[in-house]
This record gives C-alpha cells, sequence and structure tokens, in this order.
C-alpha cells in the first residue's frame, strides 16, 4: 500500500525520506523501487508522478481510452503533469482482435487479478452492466483504489453502496462519463454548480432516440423506418429496448437526481415512457404547432422539497435551445436561482468522446492520489418523489374519431368533467389504419374517420388520465392517438 502510494506520487523508496524529485519506479525487490521505462524515466526528469491504470473493458470506449493512453500518454503528460501508464486490460475474449497498437500484451482475461494487482493505482471499469463490474469496483475502492467509471447503469442502481464504499476508503469514484458521454455535465453540476439552487434539469440525454425523432421530423419517415436507419448506421442496437423504451434515459435522470439534487433516487423509481408510439403524424402536428417532440429525462424539485424524475416524449417549444439539438448529440438544460439558465451541449456517446471523459476523471483521480486529496462526497438524502399523477403541465393530444356531428360535442363535455381546459384544437385529415395481413379491410361503408390535436391549458395529469379513460368509452372515438407532455416555462 505504502509502495502503491509512493509510486502513484513518483517517489524513489530509497533509503532514508521519500524524495519528490526522485523517478517513478517499479519494485525491484521489497522496498526497492527502480524505473520502469523509457516514459518513467522521461517522467521522472520532469519530476512527474507516474500512475498506473488497470482498465476493466476494451469494447467502444475503452478500445477508445486505451489509444489515448498508450499513443497519447506524453502529449497527456505535458498537460496534466501527470504520467498515465496503462499497466493491464482485462477483457472476456482474449483472442479477440483489438484496434488499437501495443495493447495485446496488456490483456488478460483475469479482472478480480487486474483489480488486485499491487502495482495498478487506478482501477477504470468500462465493461458495462451489474455483474462482475459492482463486485470489482467495490473490491478495488476497499483495497483503497480510486475508480472511474463510465457504467450508468451501474452507477443508477448501486450508486449508493458505491459512493459510500469511496468514502469509508477516502478513495475517489469518478463518473463523468456516465450521462451525455462526452459532455462534461457532471463535474459542471458537482463542482462549478455545488452550491446553486438547481429547479429544474432537464435534458436529452440519449442519442439514439434524438437520432430517429430527428430523421422522422427532417424527412417524414416514420418510426420503423428511422429505427432501421439508426441500426444499419450503428446508432440503434439490434434490440433497441433500453434506447427507445426509456430505460437508458430512466438510468440517467437518476444520476442527475443523484448529483443535481443530492436525492437518492434509483433508476426504478424513475417514470418511464419510450418513444417508440410517437407517430409521424405526431411529429408533424408538433411542427405546426410550434414544438418539436424530444425524449426528455426531467428532474424539478417542487416548491414542497419533493422531486419529480421522469422520462417521456415532451413537446419542445421551436424557440426553446433544446429544440434545435438534432442527430445524435445530447444537451442537458440547467435551471437554477442565481446561475438562471444555462445548456450544455455535445457528443453523448462514440469510443472518442466518451474516452475523453473517462480520461478528465483519471487525471483528477491520478492528481487527488498524488496529493493525497479526494473529490468531494455526494452527498445523497431521502426525498420525498413526486408521483406522475402530481405533475401539472400542458398536454398534447391526439384522439381518432368518428366524423360525424355531436362528436366534439361529446368530447368537450368529457375534457369539461375532468377540469382540462383546451387552449387549440385542430383537425386534420386522419390516415389510414394499417390493414393488418389476413384480415378485411375496413367496411367503404363505414363512416370516415377524423383526427383531432388538442392542446391544452396547464392540467393534473390525473384529470388528463381520467379524462382519457372517459374519452375510451365514448362510441365516436376510436382510439387515442398520443398524449405528449408539453414543456412549460
Ligand atoms: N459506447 C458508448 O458510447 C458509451 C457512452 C457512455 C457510457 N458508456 C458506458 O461505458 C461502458 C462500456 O461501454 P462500451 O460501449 O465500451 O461496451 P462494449 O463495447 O460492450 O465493451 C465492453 C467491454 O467489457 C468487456 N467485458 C464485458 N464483460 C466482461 C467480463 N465479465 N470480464 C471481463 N471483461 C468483460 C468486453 O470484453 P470483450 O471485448 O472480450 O467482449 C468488452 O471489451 C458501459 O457501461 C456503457 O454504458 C458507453
Amino acid at each position: 500500500m505504502a509502495a502503491r502510494a509512493a509510486r502513484a506520487r513518483g517517489c524513489f523508496l530509497a533509503k532514508g525520506p521519500i524524495s519528490w524529485l526522485a523517478c517513478p519506479v517499479i519494485e525491484a525487490t521489497e522496498g526497492q523501487l527502480l524505473p520502469r521505462g523509457p516514459d518513467d524515466v522521461a517522467a521522472a526528469a520532469l519530476g512527474r508522478p507516474t500512475v498506473r491504470v488497470g482498465l476493466l473493458g476494451c469494447g467502444n470506449v475503452g478500445t477508445a481510452l486505451a489509444r489515448l493512453l498508450l499513443t497519447d500518454a506524453r502529449r497527456i503528460a505535458d498537460r496534466t503533469g501527470i504520467q498515465l501508464e496503462l499497466v493491464k486490460v482485462a477483457v472476456r475474449s482474449a483472442t479477440k482482435e483489438r484496434d488499437v497498437p501495443g495493447v495485446e500484451r496488456l490483456i488478460t482475461t483475469d479482472a478480480l487479478g487486474v483489480v488486485r494487482d499491487p502495482a495498478i493505482d487506478v482501477v477504470v471499469e468500462v465493461m458495462g452492466g451489474i455483474s462482475p463490474a459492482r463486485d470489482l469496483v467495490l473490491e478495488a475502492l476497499r483495497s483503497g483504489k480510486p475508480v472511474v467509471s463510465a457504467n450508468k447503469e451501474l452507477l443508477a442502481n448501486h450508486g449508493g453502496e458505491l459512493w459510500d464504499a469511496a468514502s469509508a476508503a477516502g478513495v475517489d469514484l469518478l463518473f463523468e462519463a456516465s450521462v451525455a458521454g462526452g459532455v462534461p455535465l457532471i463535474r459542471a453540476l458537482r463542482e462549478s454548480l455545488a452550491g446553486e439552487r438547481i429547479h429544474r434539469v432537464m435534458g436529452i440525454v440519449n442519442g439514439t432516440t434524438n437520432y430517429i425523432l430527428t430523421r422522422m421530423a427532417a424527412s417524414g419517415v416514420n418510426y420503423q423506418e428511422a429505427l432501421a436507419e439508426a441500426q444499419s448506421l450503428g446508432f440503434a442496437e439490434r434490440d433497441p429496448t433500453a434506447d427507445v423504451e426509456g430505460y437508458d434515459a430512466a438510468a440517467k435522470a437518476a444520476i442527475l437526481a443523484n448529483v443535481a439534487f443530492g436525492a437518492k433516487v434509483v433508476a426504478g423509481d424513475v417514470y418511464r415512457e419510450g418513444i417508440s408510439r410517437v407517430s409521424g403524424q405526431d411529429i408533424e402536428a408538433a411542427r405546426r404547432l410550434g414544438f418539436v417532440i424530444k425524449l426528455l429525462a426531467v428532474v424539478e424539485s417542487d416548491a414542497d422539497g419533493s422531486l419529480g424524475v421522469r422520462v417521456h416524449p415532451a413537446m419542445v417549444p421551436q424557440a426553446h435551445p433544446l429544440a434545435s439539438v438534432s442527430d445524435s448529440f445530447n444537451a442537458v438544460f440547467i435551471e437554477g436561482d442565481a446561475v438562471g439558465q444555462l445548456m450544455l451541449l455535445g457528443r453523448g456517446a462514440g469510443g472518442p468522446p466518451t474516452a475523453s471523459a473517462v480520461l478528465g476523471d483519471l487525471v483528477d483521480a491520478a492528481h487527488n492520489l498524488t496529493v493525497k486529496g479526494v473529490a468531494r462526497k455526494l452527498e445523497l438524502r431521502e426525498v420525498p418523489l413526486r408521483p406522475i399523477d402530481d405533475l401539472r403541465c400542458a398536454y398534447y393530444l391526439s384522439l381518432f374519431v368518428a366524423d360525424r356531428s355531436g362528436v366534439l360535442a361529446a368530447i368537450a363535455g368529457a375534457l369539461g368533467r375532468h377540469s382540462v381546459s383546451v387552449r387549440s384544437m385542430e383537425q386534420d385529415a386522419a390516415e389510414p389504419e394499417p390493414v393488418v395481413a389476413g384480415l378485411a379491410r375496413r367496411d367503404p361503408a363505414q363512416e370516415s374517420e377524423a383526427h383531432l390535436v388538442f392542446v391544452t391549458h396547464p392540467a393534473y395529469e390525473r384529470d388528463v388520465q381520467a379524462c382519457l379513460h372517459e374519452l375510451r368509452q365514448l362510441d365516436a372515438v376510436r382510439r387515442i392517438g398520443s398524449l405528449v407532455r408539453v414543456v412549460g416555462p
């Protein structure tokens, strides 16, 4: 432990007191440390500490990080004053080809061995998932090693336990890349806005869904076509459920609630709806009405101290900064008492942008190790969570109804009985319902269908849901198209 800390500080453990001018070293025999290689010697000449890194995972993010560490270490050291040395890389398959020169000699399938290796000072976890990542991260933290992780699933489900372990061991657990990839968001919230009274954090934190919605709006393709295009370009997984159904964004919303509000929130606490029911007609109606549909992660505090944490498609006014965030970009809009409004925008995914965020954390963790410091602890407390029923906002409602007299009056009656007042209404031609193979076409003699689009004044979600329940019972209402919440002030 002493040898590892000394090594991290770039110290030469000679007889007598530790020298800061001494070179980075390896342990030759117990208590004696020697220079490792040319980079160590160069770092030593400049009085730079060398910090040794163990990497868990060498996929999209790990490969990009390994490339940076193996090919750009000198420049990083010039910029930061710390020599980062990649020592071992744990993967599942030792035989898979890795597109990083020089990485083969570092590859191992023994991830626990990497965590336990006394020659490793800092562990970077970019393997993803909960198991074995959780056990490995806990083992590293408990043995006094700082950890950098990009793993939103792990943090959104076990963050409390991991931050406690880091705090107990007095080491860093940094996770910039876990939300919005390359966008320096966590650091902005934890450091720059540390004392700010934040009201609301609202973000486009999933690039896949933003790409799909952008394509639907720009080229008029339907959801399935846009998804297929995203998959062919590598923006969406073969199984896109985690992205399109909002699970990925919900994990990030939980982490945002932790960091921006200090609230104990896990992924399962987050109200969640995905984009798979957003239709081309909704996108087109949104455009006519002056909105853009985005999948938003929203965390907002109420005057009573409760917190709303939710993920759902939302009508964003075209003039709002989030409305112009297109393709696979991520952006997070923050509103606070003193700071007012600000937005951070950038690449939310992809190997190199995510590795850039991991590298920033790694430099911080390495620096803290060399000065025996640690990042401020993330203080989490129980906060009452506001159920979605208590949400009050305006709504976009699309209904497919029989095109006959008296229908509007029946709908208006239902809306009125539930205290939902209408701000605007428009009618357009309904798209014919899809014909399912093997089923008869709709009877041409059947009365025609109208598509009604309403935007309401602010109303409570519970009233709107009760109203939808009544509307479904009406003979004239063929189906509810969609209900989309409107972003308000
Ligand atoms: N990709 C992004 O754009 C992005 C953005 C932000 C955050 N993240 C997060 O970063 C993490 C990594 O994402 P990724 O896209 O790089 O994942 P990935 O491409 O699937 O890579 C995962 C890596 O971990 C290794 N691995 C998996 N299970 C292992 C085990 N049990 N033991 C040893 N090695 C194991 C895999 O080994 P093999 O190569 O041998 O299969 C692979 O190298 C995830 O938590 C993800 O949520 C990713």
